[in-house]
């Protein structure tokens, strides 16, 4: 049996020898970590013609576990720089396997060979309040402007906002938003998406509610508008903050009625496709805010109390999108959420030195934006007029106007 360490050695050996005991121990050790290893190293030795045909039996066969594929893979990228035949392979390889992996580790390869260098960046640095549509007002930013996406979309119909015929034509609409945002996001840019499950109310007593696990069926959607999933963080919420379930169970103790208080909100977070890793996005910012002092959240349950708002009925707590802000944005980037509601997260933002982008549709909850943040965003849409009476509405009201 060979350790690892052995089959590196060997590769550096290049001698028929050396390449004839490598094919050797694929074939025969057990040891999946020595086999992988032993694939790679097969893979460095300079007999092009005894690799080619080491991948063409190896390479499709469904006897190989998919770790060995990739590595054999990644050999084939490689090699296909200067032989045909492993380019050849490399499209055999792709039609074959028809794996997600493949055709990202090929995309990745492909993006390197090009020497392409990211698309150029059109940062915004005026804040911005879009009011209308989102799936309109979007289409006036820039593509590849902004940095950060934190939103909460509209529930569907748990609260009066929000309108939709039916689920699949809620989940259709937050299609079209996520789609357009994902023109306006930087590639390789997060985007996170606070949901929760929701319940209809019963259309009578001898009818049941219907309750929706929305981030389920949210992950589909962006990953279809170009997405992919990176983590989900909990906000964890104390109990008393939220409505009882539990308290007709805990009277009759009877199995199947059990309803658990649900403490918890779901943050998804994506990341925009691109063919680079996210150490391209983080150059050009090595000098930025390392908030020493402040403890670091090392799990992904986030314990913070929930908010409630006079004029809005489902608000971010400003700690949850300081954090959002601290752990997926730099200062100075441009930041956005794009159901703006009350406007909590482009107040944390602008405290923390990124710049605001902000679309809400609702021209109430856009006018109290606008004259809670002392006239800061720039208006983009909408009725501009209402916004600027709400301005001066305000300011009488700080004891500021006439
Ligand atoms: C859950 S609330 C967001 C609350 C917000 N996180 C806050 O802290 O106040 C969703 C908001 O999205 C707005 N909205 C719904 N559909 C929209 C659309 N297509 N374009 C823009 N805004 C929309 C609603 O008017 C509502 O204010």
């Amino acid at each position: 049996m060979y350790t690892v360490e052995e089959v590196k050695a060997l590769a550096k050996v290049r001698t028929p020898e050396s390449l004839g005991t490598l094919l050797e121990i694929f074939r025969s050790d057990a040891d999946i970590d020595v086999r992988r290893e032993a694939v790679s190293s097969i893979g460095r030795h300079n007999n092009s013609g005894r690799i080619y045909d080491f991948l063409l039996t190896e390479a499709f066969s469904r006897d190989n576990p998919m770790e060995l594929v990739y590595q054999m893979f990644r050999t084939c990228l490689y090699r296909s720089r200067d032989d045909a035949r492993f380019e050849d392979l490399r499209v055999r390889m792709l039609d074959f396997w028809r794996n997600e992996i493949l055709d990202k580790m090929n995309a990745y390869y492909d993006f390197r060979q090009s020497r392409e260098k990211p698309r150029p960046v059109s940062k915004i640095t005026t804040p911005l309040l879009l009011i209308g549509d989102n799936t309109k007002t979007l289409q006036t930013l820039p593509a590849n402007s902004v940095q950060l996406v934190f939103t909460s979309p509209p529930y569907y119909n748990a609260r009066e906002y929000s309108d939709y015929s039916s689920y699949s034509e809620y989940l259709a609409r937050m299609g079209e938003s996520f789609r357009e945002c994902h023109r306006v996001i930087e590639d390789g840019r997060f985007i996170i998406v606070n949901v929760s499950p929701v319940i209809t109310r019963r259309p009578g007593r001898e009818f049941e509610s219907i309750r929706y696990p929305i981030h389920y069926d949210l992950h589909r959607v962006l990953t279809e508008a170009g997405y992919y999933f990176v983590d989900e963080i909990l906000w964890v919420k104390p109990e008393p903050s939220v409505p009882d379930r539990v308290s007709g169970y805990r009277q009759t103790r009877k199995p199947l009625s059990y309803k658990p208080n649900c403490i918890t909100e779901s943050l998804m977070v994506y990341r925009k496709e691109c063919a680079f890793l996210l150490d391209r996005n983080m150059r050009g910012y090595e000098d930025f805010d390392r908030h020493e002092d402040e403890p670091i959240d090392t799990t992904n349950c986030w314990h913070i109390t929930p908010k409630y708002d006079k004029n809005h009925p489902a608000v971010f707590p400003e700690e949850l999108c300081r954090r959002v802000l601290r752990y997926y944005s730099f200062e100075g980037d441009a930041v956005m959420d794009i159901f703006a509601g009350s406007g909590t997260f482009g107040r944390a933002a602008r405290k923390m030195g990124r710049v605001p982008v902000l679309c809400e549709m609702n021209e109430d909850y856009a006018g109290i934006i606008q004259s809670e943040s002392g006239g800061y965003y720039d208006v983009r849409g909408g009725n501009r007029e209402k916004c600027c009476q709400q301005i001066t509405l305000w300011e009488g009201l700080q004891g500021r106007g006439d």
